[in-house]
């Protein structure tokens, strides 16, 4: 990937409310994010609000429903997609269905996802409740490209968030996802950049 002129397009992948989605959007709307673009907006559940919310904002929106189809003939409509749209860089973006490997394969470290803990600690499903009842002290967010494992790529960005004795997981949830909209921004700031690239698990700027 080249920081060249043309952006890079975004296909944004999601489940639910969308405020990821949402909110790469408006820093691209706000000129904040440059160098690329949402080029499509797709969902794999029937009515989910960030989708809506990608109509009202007037981007291409699909809807692939998973529910109750084979993973790898789900995949392959998303895969289908993505291609129609030219979509060079995949976000998912609270998209709560495990990918294919054909998936993986078709967009190799062409994948990134954003996580609400500091992997490696807390993989999974409700991750900050795990790590509230863990009992941590310092929580956060985690940008990642995504590979065959869960939540498991090379770590683009972290962003942390303090644990206050007052604290409870919904709390504590709030406050990582204001961590969590500026994350991802950031993220693909760097990805666009094309200055970076990948030694073994590391991420690193290129040098000059
Ligand atoms: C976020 O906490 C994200 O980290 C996780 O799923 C949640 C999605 O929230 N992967 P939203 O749909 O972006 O509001």
């Amino acid at each position: 990937m080249s920081g060249a002129a043309k952006p890079l397009r975004l296909g944004v992948l999601l489940s639910g409310r969308g405020s990821n989605f949402q909110a790469i959007a408006r820093s691209i709307g706000e000129g904040r994010l440059t160098g690329v673009e949402i080029a499509v907006a797709v969902s794999n559940v029937e009515g989910a609000a960030g989708l809506a919310a990608a109509q009202e904002m007037g981007l291409p929106t699909v809807l692939h429903v998973s529910k109750g189809r084979p993973r790898a003939e789900h995949d392959e409509a998303m895969i289908a997609t993505l291609r129609a749209h030219a979509v060079d860089l995949v976000c998912l973006a609270g998209y709560m269905r495990l990918l294919s490997p054909g998936f993986i394969a078709a967009f190799r470290n062409r994948i990134v996802n954003i996580h609400p803990s500091l992997l490696p600690a807390f993989p999974g499903l409700d991750a900050q409740t795990q790590a509230f009842e863990y009992g941590v002290k310092v929580a956060g967010c985690t940008v990642h490209f995504v590979d065959e494992h869960l939540d498991h790529g090379a770590i683009i960005l972290q962003r942390t968030v303090p644990v206050l004795d007052t604290d409870d997981a919904h709390a504590l949830a709030e406050r990582i996802l204001v961590e969590e909209h500026k994350a991802y921004s950031e993220a693909l700031a760097r990805v666009a950049s094309g200055e970076y690239e990948i030694r073994g698990r590391r991420y690193v700027k290129r040098a000059q």
